[in-house]
């Protein structure tokens, strides 16, 4: 079988395979048939407008409650995991860097992700002084102000901010297949660079990490070099290809993708923050 981004099924190994997924949205159909594979050690860039349904497949593979898969198969490893709630699939290497992270008042981000490697690693213990070391390693490179570590996750925290902190619990978790929404969001370019400069210290350290990046603007994809790039429309993919796509996307836009594919597509006006 045939995915749209062109590769074979069974034709290496896929980290990350995603075949005719649908979701519903409170009994709406938001995603209408998505197939997507990621093998390891690829960077995947998911383009489109607003509205299209980039957020609503981040959000349905990792578990959302409110995102309703209900048709398709999703596997990481090999092994279907739609059956999975959100805690076991992150356990088995999903990670999702939120588009608009929430804050979690009360609680330390240091503390935080210290309970989270732990959870994910399933220990009880972990090193203390090792973990000081890499977080506060990890907090400079990101330029993070030795406060955030002490800091109530994400509250208070500028856009800016957020995304560093999103990319801190990336650094710290070292999934399997990182989902990044919209990590670029709202960031002046020192900050792009920045978080670029995030992701790919990670890949480099994990080369077999997959990465599906989101974004709505290729801006982005200057810093962080896609393998494949795949733009979506109104729930589904409907192109693929490699990184030239996103110097089209550059100098044309959506639009004449979307006309000579004779898709009607009307931008949401606002990005709705999912
Ligand atoms: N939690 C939700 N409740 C209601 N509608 C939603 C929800 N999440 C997404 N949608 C709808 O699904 C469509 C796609 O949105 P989204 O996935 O956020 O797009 P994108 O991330 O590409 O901007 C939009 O019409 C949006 O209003
Ligand atoms: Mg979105």
């Amino acid at each position: 079988m045939t995915h749209s981004n062109g590769t074979l099924r069974g034709a290496g190994q896929a980290l990350f395979e995603i075949a005719d997924v649908h979701v519903t949205v409170e009994g709406r159909e938001i995603l209408r048939g998505v197939d997507l594979t990621v093998r390891p050690g690829e960077v995947h860039a998911l383009m489109g407008r607003n509205g299209s349904g980039k957020s609503t497949l981040a959000n349905a593979l990792m578990g959302h409650p409110k995102y309703v898969i209900s048709r398709g198969s999703v596997h990481l490893d090999g092994e279907d995991i739609l059956g999975l709630r959100p805690d076991d699939r992150a356990k088995r290497g999903l990670f999702l860097a939120f588009q608009n992270p929430i804050a979690i008042p009360g609680v330390g981000t240091g503390n935080f992700l210290r309970a989270a490697v732990k959870a994910l690693r399933g220990t009880e213990t972990i090193n203390a002084l090792e973990f000081r070391k890499e977080l506060t390693e990890r907090m400079q490179r990101l330029q993070m102000d030795p406060s955030f570590a002490t800091r109530a996750l994400n509250e208070g925290f500028s856009g800016g901010e957020k995304k560093r902190a999103e990319m801190l619990q990336l650094a710290m978790l070292k999934p399997r297949l990182a989902i990044l929404d919209e990590p670029d969001s709202g960031l002046d370019i020192d900050a792009v660079r920045i978080v670029s400069d995030g992701i790919n210290t990670v890949h480099e350290q994990q080369p077999d990490m997959g990465i599906l990046l989101i974004t709505h603007y290729q801006r982005i994809l200057n810093y962080v070099q896609p393998d494949r790039v795949h733009v979506m429309a109104k729930g589904r993919i409907v192109e693929s290809g490699g990184a030239e796509l996103v110097h089209q996307l550059e100098s044309e836009g959506y639009d004449p993708i979307l006309r000579r594919l004779g898709i009607e597509d009307v931008e949401e006006a606002t990005s709705n923050g999912r």
